[in-house]
This record gives structure tokens, C-alpha cells and sequence, in this order.
């Protein structure tokens, strides 16, 4: 028998809703066909496909990054905007590509408005310049008269867009990036940047570039980072993809200890560092680009790509997305900023074609957690079968726990990450009871490989049912490879 001991006394951190935050870049399908399709009979009188608004809004995303990603780092935001037709196409190097401009800046941010959402921008630290990246803080946010502020007027926006977070660069440590920057470039790039750019608007919040490649000065950078920019910095970005890159279920679920060691590790190294450099307030974490992608890379390396990163996602991903916001959540203390890469199409929830979508696997974890976690995270107890893989043997359970605001309402959050057998779980409260009716959202689906499909939209989804439970304790059987959630009042 499984168990799961919550006391809703051991609280473990506030839980930012930031960490339901997106990805938007300009790549393959995910703007221009995706979001942004002015030619749809779906599409709003702005260009936007309503049926892609629709779905994002179930999704309750508090913040998306634009424009990049890799497209960032050769990118002149002052393409983008102004009227359409005279904004230039450009060669794209990241993607090799070529880029309208027809979607920019002003389109970017009404799309996140219409999806009450906050624009959160990275500039170019690629081949761009400190002169660029404060510039466009001043078109977005500025106030007064200057002719930066007169243009956005100009271009249709009299009130600023008040972008509030803002990324210098994009993956500055990989060596695929338009401009890679050994740590002491990006320490100084970061530096001057930052300054800039907060001197232009002193309440904007600056995601540094920190880790994506990591395997190689992990220490150093953040070192350097927090020496030179610390007291700049209000959060460092870090960025993962994982994937069953060995088609074998058992290893890909111990993907858990990939994100527990590198949350463990680097939370631990910029607490350290920030108390080394006595810094006022040591940066948050901000895993602002992260998903599930691995086989579109492989279909990727025999030529030119058609259809770039369309990802088609199935069960087994859906569980360790689902995975992802269990680590977020029980990290909540250090991880204030989380963002799924990407949102539409590209490596993304929602898949669309010219008068359809469909609503991968990955959708609904994301929908369930976003949709229920509470405001603080719960330090859990859990324990019972286990699975091994490699140098891992681990609980077959996936857990986290978090109460809202009132302290009256527990969301139990749990992976069964059994293939083939229901896992039985006795989970107790160590103080107060359960009262009331616990509402149980399901997702899963057939089998590990199941995917939605436009012909077959449905075969993996969150179902719903409710009993009724008065006492300290209950039993309940986990479905095989499923996430569960159970909501429910304590008292
Ligand atoms: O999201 C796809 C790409 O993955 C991004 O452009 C880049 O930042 C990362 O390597």
C-alpha cells in the first residue's frame, strides 16, 4: 500500500502563478499560422484565430514570452512595427527562415491583452545591442514626449503597453545562439544591459540568461552574474527539454531527478552566491522556456524541415508535464517564473491546421494545475512502490500538495507513474480532517502512446467525479499511468 501524509502546517513556499506562464516565438507555425493567421475564416479582425484564443484562455496563462528564443538573438523589433506593409522581410538565421515583420511588438501585445495575460519580451544580447534593448523598453513603456514615445503614439498606442518583464537574451551559454557569450561577456552584456535598461524604466523586472547548456559553467556564469549583476538581476532563466529518447517508459519517467537535481543545485548555488555577495534580494529562478521535445529533432537531422518542431505529444508526455509543475510547485520557495515552450504548434499544447485544432495531451495537465493549484505549497510525505531505472529506484508516485489562501482548500496533485497497475494510497492528514465532497480530475487515456489526433481528438483528457469524505484519512486507487487530482476542503 501506497502512502501520502500532508500536514497542512508544513508549508513549503508561496506558489507564483507566473510558473503557468508561455512561450511564443517567431518559428515554423506557432505565430504565423498558429496565433496569428489573418487569412483563417477562424481569424479575428485582427488576424488572431479565436479558437486558438479560446483554448489559451482555458490554459489561464499569467505572463508569455516573445520573440524568441533562438529568432531573438538576430532580431530588430523596430521591423515589427509601424504599418504592415512597410515593415521589411528579413532573412532569419536562427531557423533559416524568412521573417514578414507582419507580426511585431504591437500585435504581440494585443494578443496577450485579448488573452488578459502579461507581455514579458526578451531583447536581442545576439547580435543586437544595449542601444536596441533600452530603446524598446522606451517604445512600450515610456511616458513623455520623446520621439521614441511620439512613434508608439504614432503607430496606434497612446497609453504605454507597460511590459513588465523583460529577458536579455536568449541562451547566451549554447553555442547555437547568434552570438554566444562566455560567462565573463554575458556578466558584462547583462550588466550594462540591465542598467539601461532599469534606468529607462526603473519597475520593470529583468530575467537574466543563465543556464540552458548544462554541462559546461554552470558555476562560473552564475558566478560572474551575481557578482557583477546581482543587485540588477530579478531572476535567472534556466531552460530544459527532456524526452523518451530511448523509447523505454521506465527511464523517462525518472526524468522527475532531472529537475529535482537541477532545481536542488541551483537554487543552492544562487543562495550561496547571494550570501557571499550579501545581496539585498537574491534573484528568483525563472525556467522560462521547458517542455517535452525530443522526436521532431530526430526527424529534423535528415534535411530541410517542413513542418519545424510539430511536436505530436501523447500520454507519457502528458505525465511528465505534469511531473514539471509537481517539481515547480514543491520548489516553490525559489521557482518564481515557469514557461511551457511553445503554445501553438511549435512543441505545443495546441496544434491547429487551416479551419481545425486539436488539444494535445500536454493540454490538459497544464489546464488541471493552472486551473486548481493553490497560493502555498505543502511540504508532503509520500512513500511505497517503487521503479528503477538506471541509478534510480523511485516511488511509482509522482506527488505535490498546495492550499489556497483561506488555508480550508487542499489540491493533492499525483502521478501514478505505474504502466499497468492502479496504485491503492492511503493518504492521511497529520492534523484537521476531511470534509465535504473531494472532486477528482482524471487525465489519461488507452495506453502510454495514446495521442489526440484530429480524427481522434479525445483519446486523452481530464474526466471528472466526486465522493464524500468526513475523517482524517482516506483510501484511493491511482488509475495506471494517470495524474490525478484530488480537490478537496479540510476543516
Ligand atoms: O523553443 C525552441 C528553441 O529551444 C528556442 O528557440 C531556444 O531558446 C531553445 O533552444
Amino acid at each position: 500500500m501506497n502512502r501520502i501524509k500532508i500536514d497542512p502546517e508544513r508549508t513549503s513556499g508561496h506558489i507564483d502563478r507566473n510558473i503557468f506562464g508561455g512561450f511564443a516565438e517567431h518559428l515554423g507555425r506557432c505565430i504565423y499560422g498558429g496565433i496569428y493567421d489573418p487569412g483563417s475564416l477562424l481569424a479575428d479582425k485582427e488576424g488572431l484565430r479565436t479558437d486558438v484564443l479560446t483554448s489559451l484562455r482555458r490554459l489561464q496563462m499569467p505572463l508569455i514570452r516573445y520573440p524568441g528564443g533562438n529568432f531573438v538573438s538576430g532580431y530588430r523589433w523596430m521591423d515589427g512595427v509601424g504599418p504592415v506593409n512597410e515593415r521589411p522581410p528579413r532573412s532569419e538565421l536562427a531557423w533559416k527562415d524568412m521573417e514578414t515583420n507582419h507580426f511585431g511588438t504591437n500585435e504581440f501585445v494585443g494578443f496577450c491583452r485579448k488573452l488578459n495575460t502579461e507581455p514579458y519580451i526578451a531583447v536581442n544580447c545576439g547580435d543586437g545591442n544595449m542601444r536596441e534593448a533600452a530603446d524598446w523598453v522606451e517604445y512600450c513603456n515610456g511616458t513623455g514626449e520623446s520621439a521614441l514615445v511620439k512613434l508608439r503614439r504614432q503607430h496606434g498606442f497612446a497609453e504605454p503597453h507597460r511590459v513588465k518583464y523583460w529577458g536579455i537574451g536568449n541562451e547566451v551559454d549554447g553555442h547555437w545562439q547568434i552570438g554566444y557569450k562566455t560567462p565573463q561577456e554575458y556578466a558584462r552584456f547583462c550588466t550594462e544591459y540591465a542598467k539601461v535598461m532599469k534606468w529607462t524604466d526603473p519597475n520593470i523586472k529583468i530575467v537574466a540568461s543563465a543556464i540552458s547548456h548544462w554541462e559546461a559553467g554552470i558555476v562560473e556564469r552564475t558566478q560572474l552574474m551575481l557578482e557583477q549583476a546581482g543587485n540588477l538581476i530579478d531572476y535567472l532563466s534556466l531552460h530544459w527539454y527532456v524526452g523518451n529518447w530511448n523509447n523505454d517508459f521506465a527511464e523517462y519517467m525518472t526524468v522527475s531527478e532531472l529537475m529535482e537535481e537541477r532545481l536542488s543545485a541551483y537554487e543552492g548555488l544562487v543562495r550561496a552566491m547571494s550570501l557571499e555577495k550579501q545581496l539585498t534580494k537574491p534573484p528568483a529562478i525563472a525556467v522560462d522556456e521547458w517542455n517535452v521535445w525530443y522526436k521532431t529533432r530526430t526527424k529534423e537531422s535528415g534535411g530541410p524541415t517542413v513542418n519545424k518542431l510539430e511536436e505530436i505529444y501523447n500520454l507519457e508526455d502528458a505525465l511528465v508535464t505534469a511531473m514539471h509543475f509537481n517539481a515547480f510547485i514543491r520548489h516553490a520557495r525559489s521557482v518564481k517564473m515557469a514557461n511551457i515552450a511553445q503554445i501553438v504548434n511549435v512543441i505545443a499544447p495546441v496544434f491547429t491546421k487551416k479551419d481545425d485544432m486539436v488539444l494535445q495531451t500536454i493540454f490538459y495537465p497544464f489546464e488541471l494545475y493552472s486551473s486548481t493549484c493553490g497560493q502555498t505549497a505543502l511540504n508532503v510525505w509520500w512513500d511505497g512502490d517503487s521503479f528503477s531505472s538506471g541509478k534510480y529506484s523511485l516511488p511509482v508516485l509522482d506527488v505535490s500538495a498546495t492550499l489556497d489562501k483561506t488555508g480550508k482548500q487542499l489540491v493533492l496533485y499525483v502521478v501514478n507513474r505505474n504502466q499497468d497497475k492502479s496504485a491503492e494510497t492511503k493518504i492521511d492528514l497529520a492534523v484537521g480532517r476531511f470534509a465535504g465532497k473531494i472532486r477528482v480530475c482524471t487525465i489519461n487515456g488507452p495506453d502510454t502512446k495514446a495521442e489526440n489526433t484530429f480524427e481522434n481528438k479525445d483519446r486523452v483528457k481530464t474526466r471528472e467525479h466526486s465522493f464524500d469524505i468526513d475523517g482524517q484519512s482516506l483510501t484511493y486507487e491511482f488509475e495506471p499511468h494517470s495524474v490525478t487530482s484530488l480537490i478537496c476542503a479540510i476543516a
